[in-house]
């Protein structure tokens, strides 16, 4: 175990033979489908007329929410959202009509021809707008720990502001996407871009008013998602297959990198509205915190999303005194939604920013201001969830050591002393992130597992492949079980055939859920297969009890006699001839997890990661240009089931999260519409932008808190190291200029308006 073994898609990957929804071949009569899209963010419409389209030759259908058989309504936490507006139009991008038609050309000469009539509406597009206005999705909600008004007002000293943070968009590779095929007897099969094969089912089966076991999804594999398919995949999905329902032939649909950029939601922009109060050895005793969200046109998992950001608004440090306050806030705009981190990397950046504020004004060193705040074992979180195992003070230490802290400080000090041009500094963030859906009962998972006559295992779980290696990962965890190799093992597609009820492949639980349903389901099979075993070593003389046996690399023994192997296939044969079962279903649910909402206490989260990371980088004063010179991390992986898979994971999540906090900037118009929707004007970060010094030490955890074989989740909580590079920036800003105001993302542009 904690080898590092090559992903199982690298290969495929690399000879270009993964397969994804695009790689499927053309069908016998299959729609295209292209979409008319709303031009404005917010109107009423008055008359949509699709006549000249639909008489265009090669022209199937042009759907609208009249076609609609079921519900008009694909909304799930709150039902807000339908799937083609009927009166009132909210956001630019959104889709109002579905041409169907023989070949893309043809719909997309249809699409021309829909004319729309409507009366304007004046849009919300920021976030103080609707609050003010209380455009709010559900109430405030809070979560609060002992005094704050009080300690507020005893405290030495109190800073306030008020902190925002900006959007992203995803830019997976594959853009959203979906194909509908009709099955016989009304089935409809969906092959799908989607996180959530059980989220396309429910809502395409109340859509269509067809019972769910009529619907089936499959996933392949995701060329990317970041979040961007948990909740987003579900209105295209919903889109083919009212296409294939109403036409009962097959409807692809498939969105153009524009088209995506400008129709899905994004990263959910954040404003925290503070008052911190301190000591003056900088230990903090008091936090109030309002937390608003832009979540766009429909509440989407803005609800979700809000209270993760809640859930980490005080980030790595014990605050006694805590008011967390948090509105999601509905505006005309496409409706935000997952992206990793899930609303946490916005309220860290908020709490980062409280922090840099705080060492400035005591004039105290920022690596030591956080280590004294930092939680330790015992701490309470301001939802009342007890830190069972901190790995503070010791991150902070071994960030020190391996960065050379103290010496690296001075470096950049005789750097800038003798530089003009260009200056450098440093940034430090720790992190904190809780693991789990913080919706309770998400957190389960199934795996089904066949071992065929030959001693191959084919698997199927609750997760969706997106580059993550979720299945790698689970290959990991049967191989090491039933000690064959992993080429013996193949990870099948998401089908809601094989496993039902999937929750999202999210949260970063993907491995802690399914690679524990794997165990369960690899190790009941162990159980069938040992005494089978027994009988079979029993047969050659050897006698021995349950317990010795061994399965290991391809074979099985007894531990005392080891030379006196059996073939895990010729164990296969005898089982099968023996009728023992050998098809399993394993099913996980994660433990111990509660939290009252209305009370905002409780313990949402199985276990915490926590981890630290550390920049320096270099500005040119002329350009604005900077440059990452160094990064450190130190993060805790327990135990890693593949460490280069976490290792890919950490640098992919920070990279992703440097170019939220330096160059992906989407601006915006005063009508709502995007500005950059493409990737000539939206400029993500490629690996140009990484060839820094890059120091990463994984480090074990505690015995109490470890998922699946001592390992900890990846996927989210390397996020937040990113914004070390944005810290840093700000630092270099400051050092020239104290008072700076220094925008986000810290773009070229960004950095010489805030210096001059
Ligand atoms: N890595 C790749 N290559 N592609 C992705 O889309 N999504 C991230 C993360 N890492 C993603 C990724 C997000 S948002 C999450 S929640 C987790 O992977 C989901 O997978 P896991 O739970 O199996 O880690
Ligand atoms: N993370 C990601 N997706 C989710 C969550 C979460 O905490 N809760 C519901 N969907
Ligand atoms: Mo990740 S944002 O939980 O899909």
């Amino acid at each position: 175990m904690h080898k590092s073994y090559p992903h199982i898609s690298g290969k495929l990957h690399l000879t270009g033979s993964s397969r994804f929804i695009a790689d499927e071949i053309p069908l016998p009569e299959m729609l295209y489908a292209k979409f008319f899209f709303s031009p404005v963010a917010h109107a009423r419409i008055t008359k949509l007329d699709a006549s000249d389209a639909n008489a265009i030759p090669g022209v199937e259908k042009v759907v609208t929410a009249l076609d609609i058989p079921g519900m008009n309504q694909i909304g799930l936490v709150i039902q807000d959202e339908p799937l083609f507006p009927e009166k009132e139009i909210m956001y630019i991008g959104q889709p109002l009509a579905m041409v169907l038609a023989q070949d893309e050309k043809i719909a997309e000469a249809a699409v021309k021809l829909i004319h729309l009539e409507y009366e304007e509406l004046p849009p919300i597009l920021e976030i103080e707008e609707a609050d003010k206005k209380g455009e709010w999705y559900i109430p405030e909600r809070k979560i609060e720990s002992g005094d704050v008004q009080k300690a507020l007002a005893e405290a030495e000293f109190t800073l306030q502001g008020i902190t925002e943070t900006p959007t992203q968009e995803h830019f997976y590779l594959e853009t959203q996407r979906c194909r509908a095929i009709p099955g016989e007897d009304g089935q409809i099969f969906l092959h799908t871009a989607t996180q959530s094969t059980m989220e396309v089912q429910e809502v395409v089966s109340r859509l269509l008013n067809l019972p769910a076991n009529h619907i089936i999804v499959e996933v392949p594999r995701l060329g990317g998602a970041f979040g961007g398919k948990e909740r987003g995949a579900t209105i295209w999905a919903s889109m083919a297959a009212l296409g294939c329902f109403l036409t009962h032939k097959p409807v692809q649909v498939l969105l153009e990198r524009e088209e995506d950029m400008r129709s899905t939601g994004k990263r959910h922009p954040f404003q925290g509205r503070w008052k911190v109060g301190f000591n003056a050895h900088g230990k903090i005793e008091a936090l109030d915190i309002e937390l608003l969200s832009n979540g766009g046109a429909y509440a989407d998992l803005s609800i979700a999303i809000l209270e993760r950001a809640m859930f980490h608004a005080e980030n790595a440090y014990f605050i006694p005194n805590v008011r967390i306050r948090g509105r999601a806030c509905r505006t005309n705009l496409p409706p935000n939604t997952a992206f990793r981190g899930f609303g946490a990397p916005q309220a860290i950046y908020i709490i980062e920013s409280i922090l840099e504020q705080m060492a400035k004004k005591l004039q105290l060193d920022p690596l030591e201001l956080r280590e004294l705040n930092a939680y330790r074992t015992g701490d309470i979180t301001p939802y009342s969830q007890i830190i069972i195992e901190s790995n503070f003070p010791a991150i902070f230490e071994k960030l020190a050591i391996n960065s050379n802290y103290r010496q690296l400080k001075e470096e950049v000090e005789h750097y800038n002393i003798r530089h003009n041009e260009s200056k450098q500094g440093l940034g430090i963030v720790p992190v904190k992130f809780g693991i789990s859906f913080t919706t309770t009962h998400m957190n389960q998972a199934s795996a089904l597992l066949w071992i065929y006559i030959d001693g191959t295992v084919s698997l199927t779980t609750s997760a969706v492949e997106m580059g993550q290696e979720v299945s790698t990962k689970c290959a990991i965890v049967v191989s090491e079980i039933l000690g064959i190799p992993l080429d013996n093992i193949r990870i099948e597609s998401s089908n809601s055939q094989r496993v039902g009820n999937s929750s999202p492949t999210a949260a970063s639980t993907g491995t802690d859920l399914n690679g524990n349903a794997s165990r369960i389901a690899a190790e009941k099979i162990k159980s069938r297969l040992s005494p089978i075993a027994q009988q079979m070593l029993n047969n050659q003389g050897i006698d021995c009890t349950l317990e010795k046996i061994c399965f290991k690399d391809g074979t099985v023994f007894a531990s005392d006699y080891p030379e006196k192997k059996i073939e895990f296939k010729d164990l296969i044969r005898q089982a099968y001839l023996s009728r023992i079962p050998l098809g399993v279903y394993g099913y996980y649910s994660t433990p111990d997890l509660s939290f009252d909402r209305e009370m905002g206490k409780g313990s949402p989260f199985h276990y915490f990661v926590f981890g630290a990371a550390l920049a320096q980088v270099q500005i040119n004063l002329l350009t604005g240009e900077h440059q990452v010179l160094k990064v450190f991390i130190v993060h805790e992986t327990g135990n890693s089931l593949n460490k280069d898979i976490d290792l890919g994971q950490i640098e992919g999540a920070f990279i992703q999260s440097v170019g939220w906090c330096t160059c992906e900037e989407l601006p915006r118009d005063t009508t709502g519409h995007y500005l950059a929707i493409a990737p000539s004007t939206y400029k993500i970060p490629t690996i140009r932008d990484l060839h820094c010094d890059m120091h990463i030490e994984m480090i074990p955890s505690g015995s109490k808190y470890a998922s699946i074989f001592g390992s900890k989740a990846i996927g989210e909580p390397p996020f937040i190291y990113g914004l070390t590079v944005w810290f840093a920036i700000q630092n270099v800003v400051h050092s020239v200029k104290p008072d700076a105001i220094l925008r986000f993302p810290a773009t070229p542009e960004a950095i010489l308006l805030a210096l001059n």
